[in-house]
């Protein structure tokens, strides 16, 4: 396994073709998922010679919170359905290497036990990593209170705010062969007792859940209810960037969903320099989507993204090796990264510039 496509076609190898469709799959005719890919390729670095690049130095901050280099892992549903080790797997590959992960409201682990593995990962490699709570907006305004206390509570460091799911997208391959969850897997962050109701129901119950009315005001009450700060997730305009700003959010990840929400939607790395140019230094911006290579991770961060996410490729490692295949992924990915620097002449990430991109 020498990249992260190795990594892809070994796990659709251990994958049912159900649960391949489910993980791989877009919304209608994929042509943002392929779009993503595509436009890392349409983008050419200028690389620098002559510059001592014999140590390299990948460290930055998200939110003012170290980690080691800046590629973290997006928020993903049901990591259980690709290995047992789950989110708690995911968190603990990400947190001994010193990054961080984004926990899905549809984790299968709660989020309480992730924090608990993401703090003994933290004492193992004696170094500090934050981690996040995605939060899917939903109707019943006390759940969603709920969850945002709890995350509070229990360590996350920002609240990460899906905005581009009002509705489930329309995925064709889940339509022709729908995701039957196990009836006995667990959705950690809700329980079926209070709700009153089994597993598979409450899955259907709790996707069903999120707020198509949800809209700008709702931020300003979420910002109002946690000390917490706010990421937008999925936004991909720089008007919308502008008005996330004046709403006083700190960081917008520019996200299409890996292609599963609007299909035609613009590629995120094109999306990119309007969201960056409307910001102005008042946010962080950072980028998800088709992410697989380390140019393609230099490419977005000449372009302005301050750290960019994995969505499918955490959800490959674990399939193919748990917790070590996902520790896998963002290692290989990291070194990628390392070797595109110093090739392109940049000892540290102050040197990645704009500069370094002819489109
Ligand atoms: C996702 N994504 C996602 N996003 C989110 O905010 N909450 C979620 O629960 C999920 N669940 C989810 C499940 C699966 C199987 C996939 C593939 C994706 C979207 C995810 O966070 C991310 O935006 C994309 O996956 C990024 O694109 P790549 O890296 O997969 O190309």
């Amino acid at each position: 396994m020498i990249n992260l496509f190795d990594y892809e076609t070994a796990a659709q190898g251990n994958l049912s073709e159900m649960l391949w469709g489910f993980y791989a799959g877009g919304a209608w005719d994929e042509l943002t998922v392929r779009e993503n890919r595509d436009a890392f390729a349409r983008v050419w670095l200028r690389p620098h010679v002559l510059n001592d690049v014999s140590q390299r130095d990948l460290r930055t901050s998200v939110l003012g919170q170290p980690i080691a280099f800046p590629i973290a892992i997006s928020p993903s549903a049901f990591h259980c359905l690709a290995h047992a080790d789950g989110e708690l797997g995911t968190a603990r590959a990400a947190t001994k290497l010193g990054t961080l992960m984004a926990l899905s409201t549809f984790s299968n682990f709660s989020m309480e036990a992730v924090m608990e593995a993401v703090t003994e990962a933290r004492r193992e490699a004696n170094q500090y990593a934050p981690a996040w709570f995605q939060l899917y907006p939903l109707k019943d305004r006390g759940l969603l209170r709920s969850l945002v206390e709890r995350a509070h509570a229990a360590g996350y460091s920002a609240i990460c705010v899906t905005v581009d799911t009002p509705f489930s997208g329309r995925r064709e391959r889940d339509v022709r062969n729908p995701l039957r969850p196990p009836s006995n897997m667990a959705l950690g962050n809700f329980s079926a007792e209070a709700l009153k109701m089994d597993t598979s129901s409450l899955i259907l119950y709790v996707t069903g859940q999120v707020d198509p009315a949800f809209s700008w005001q709702d931020i300003a009450w979420l910002r109002s209810m946690t000390p917490l700060p706010i990421v937008l997730k999925g936004v991909l305009r720089g008007d919308d960037a502008t008005k996330a700003v004046e709403q006083g959010v700190a960081g917008l990840l520019v996200s299409n969903h890996g292609g599963r929400q609007l299909d035609g939607a613009v590629a995120t790395l094109h999306a990119l320099p309007d969201v960056v140019n409307a910001v102005q230094g008042r946010a962080e911006v950072y980028l998800d989507g088709g992410v697989r290579r380390g140019t393609d991770v230099l490419k977005a961060l000449a372009l302005g993204a301050r750290c960019v996410f994995l969505g499918r490729p955490a959800v490959w490692g674990l399939a193919v090796a748990g917790e070590a295949g996902v520790r896998h992924i963002l290692e290989m990915l990291r070194d990628e990264l390392s070797l595109a620097m110093a090739l392109a002449g940049c000892a540290t990430l102050g040197d990645v510039d704009r500069s370094l991109i002819t489109m």
